[in-house]
């Protein structure tokens, strides 16, 4: 780890490198908010825990920066990364840089002024890579009016909505509206949380719901008061700017923050996603639930011969390679991918893109 410390001589060339590096500001907000990398996130360092959902991978290198009131504290801060094995690149104190560098840094998009949120966590890699196509194909068959054309967008097993978030925030020559489902509701708390920081909670609706084993959305007993839970409480306490809580307040009341009816959903979709989950009875509803055209995104835990095995999830949570070909080549779709690829820990997954057809007579 490169230990450097930001100052009024600091140089041009000294500092483009460490721009490039995503990185944890763990300043205080009003600091971050004068001005910070394009490429990190402000992190309150007493909710490390909380917010590791947010965090790069970590075979990924980052960055931390600090002020220099907060030398006493860093080390804990730092020793925790380290063994949760996160490769620390700079350790960067920020105590000053001149108005030149400042505006040549600006001008480049390398830093920014305001409290914004930057997205360092990595959403699913194939559906970044596939995203521009998929939005292509259902733009151009949705004959829509308006000028940034808006599509839906399904989550089965949201967890966190960092794939949602991902899409909301994002892409720009789409609108996108998502729906998270999930059967946790601090996975919720996460997700209504981390759509407030991205400034996109107005395009997200979030439903408590559980995927069923007869292949239906079953309505859930709540069992915690999260509005009022620990977590919740901390990860709002985090957003210290008070707009944020306030259009919070507004868009989505505190007191229902996620939908319980699944009535409410919309019947169709232009997106599935189903990313590290499966309920496999679940299949056989997501071609009624795709509009014409539609694309189902699977990247799911897979068993095969040839791969290497694993004790989580059980095998009744994972599909046979080649299982998804068969069951969407049946009902016509186009099948845009299918391979088997490796997850940071070394599971294999079924990374799936289906294009639903358009025309009844090919259903
Ligand atoms: C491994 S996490 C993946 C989360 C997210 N898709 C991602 O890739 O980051 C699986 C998620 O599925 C949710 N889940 C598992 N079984 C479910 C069910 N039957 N109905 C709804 N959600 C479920 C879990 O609560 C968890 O949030």
């Amino acid at each position: 780890m490169k230990k450097i410390s930001l100052v009024a001589s600091t140089t041009f060339e000294q500092i483009v490198p460490v721009c490039k590096i995503s990185c944890i500001d763990v300043r205080k907000k009003s600091n971050y908010t004068l001005l910070h990398f394009a490429n990190s996130i402000n992190l309150n360092i007493h909710l490390f825990g909380e917010r590791l959902f947010e965090f790069p991978p970590a075979i990924q290198p980052i960055s931390i920066v600090y002020s220099e009131e907060q030398e006493g504290v860093l080390s804990e801060f730092l020793d925790n990364l380290i063994a949760r094995g996160y490769l620390l690149e700079y350790c960067i104190k920020w105590v000053d840089i001149c108005e030149e560098l400042k505006e040549e840094l600006l001008n480049r998009n390398l830093v920014v002024e305001g409290d914004l949120y930057h997205i360092i966590f990595a959403p699913n890699p194939s559906l970044v890579q596939h995203i521009d196509y998929i939005e292509k194909e259902l733009v151009e068959r949705e004959n829509n009016i308006n000028a940034v054309p808006e599509l839906s967008v399904l989550d089965l097993g949201c967890g966190s909505s960092r794939d949602l978030v991902y899409l909301l925030k994002s892409r720009s020559k789409v609108q996108w509206k998502g729906y998270g489902i999930d059967m946790l509701e601090f996975c919720l708390a996460r997700s209504r949380v981390l759509s407030i920081r991205a400034n996109v909670t107005q395009h997200l609706s979030l439903y408590y719901l559980e995927i069923s084993k007869d292949g239906t959305f079953q309505e859930l007993e709540r069992t915690k008061d999260i509005e009022n839970s620990k977590l919740y409480k901390k990860l709002l306490f985090d957003m210290e700017t008070e707009d944020k809580k306030e259009a919070f307040c507004q868009s989505q009341p505190c007191k229902n923050f996620f939908e319980t009816c699944a009535n409410k959903l919309p019947k169709t979709y232009n997106l599935i996603i189903n990313i590290r989950f499966i309920n496999k009875a679940f299949l056989p509803s997501i071609n009624p639930m795709l509009s014409p055209g539609g694309f189902v995104f699977i990247s799911t835990f897979a068993i095969g011969s040839d791969l290497p095995t694993f004790s989580k999830p059980k095998s009744n949570h994972c599909v046979d390679v080649g299982e998804l070909y068969c069951f969407f080549s049946v009902l016509g779709y186009k099948i845009v991918l299918d391979v088997i690829e490796t997850i940071e820990d070394g599971r294999p997954v079924n990374t799936f893109i289906a294009q639903k057809p358009f025309t009844l007579s090919n259903n």
